[in-house]
């Protein structure tokens, strides 16, 4: 099914992350894994690293000259990607590092809110514009953004109560306006590459019972979602038979977004 793309992937060591790219590698697709350096990347170099399909390269997706430097070395390394995923992402729990207690709205720092905009919304940005400055035109292309159940629709704050983390603003913030940014390059690229957003729901990650039962009453089909089902339209959006989809926003979520 993808054997004819080559998929260039950001934040690849993560819950969903790591899961593309197995399945990826597994449909045929060679894989241009990047990540940041640490215990992401080192994973991601054990479990796949002898793999013929794969290659992995270190970068963090704010920081501008990384994003230049790394898509530079991927194409003098005689890759070609054809397909490309903004999925790098941070969310609120960072603000948690060392125990800190999750502030809540008034409390929330300009430093955590800018930290969530460079990754969650100017990394997609960096990644684009490289795409356009060095390979928009060579070959067709496909953009996926990756947004979240969080974007359109508001959070229900409620079930976070008692919880030790909480909806942050931020995060719904750029997850809305990655699809901006998608609808802006599908129409300047209409020609040359489809862009869409893919939006997973809530991704089962060892949450507690609790947390499990309150958000399952808010999705249709009343439960958490697997990594596997959002990488199963992962693969699809991919893949040729997706073609004549573009500036899409395409949920996965068990139905959150339709109640
Ligand atoms: N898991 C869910 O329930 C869920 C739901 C909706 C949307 N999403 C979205 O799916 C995507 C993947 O989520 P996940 O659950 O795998 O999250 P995750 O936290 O497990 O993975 C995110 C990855 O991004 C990497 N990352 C963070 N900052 C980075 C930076 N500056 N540069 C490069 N990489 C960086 C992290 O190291 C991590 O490996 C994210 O965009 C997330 O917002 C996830």
């Amino acid at each position: 099914m993808l054997d004819t793309k080559t998929i260039f992937l950001t934040g690849s060591g993560g819950i969903l992350g790591s899961t593309y790219v197995r399945r990826m590698l597994d449909g045929g697709a060679r894989v241009i894994a990047s990540e940041l350096p640490g215990a992401r990347y080192d994973g991601l170099a054990d479990t796949f690293g002898s793999h013929e399909n794969f290659a992995l390269y270190k970068m963090d997706v704010s920081d501008e000259e990384q994003v230049a430097a790394t898509i530079t070395e991927v194409l003098a390394d005689g890759h070609k990607p054809n397909v490309f995923f903004n999925n790098a992402s941070i969310t609120g729990e960072m603000l948690m590092k060392d125990g800190a207690e999750f502030p809540d709205f008034s409390n929330t720092t300009l430093e955590s809110w800018n930290k969530t905009l460079s990754v969650n919304l100017t990394g997609p940005f960096l990644v684009a514009r490289e795409i356009d400055r060095q390979v928009i035109g060579k070959w067709d292309l496909k953009l996926i953004n990756i947004a979240s159940m969080y974007a359109l629709r508001a959070p229900h704050h409620d079930i976070y109560d008692g919880m030790p983390f909480k909806n942050f603003s931020a995060y719904q913030a750029t997850k809305a306006g990655v699809h901006g940014l998608t609808l802006w390059l599908a129409s300047y690229w209409r020609k040359k590459a489809t862009v869409n957003t893919l939006a997973p729901g809530a991704v089962f990650n060892g949450h507690s019972e609790e947390f499990q039962k309150r958000i399952s009453e808010l999705i249709m089909q009343d439960r958490m979602a697997q990594p596997d089902e959002i990488a199963d339209v992962a693969l699809f959006l991919s893949s040729d038979a997706a073609n004549h989809m573009t500036g899409q926003f395409i949920n996965v979520d068990g139905g959150y977004n339709a109640w």
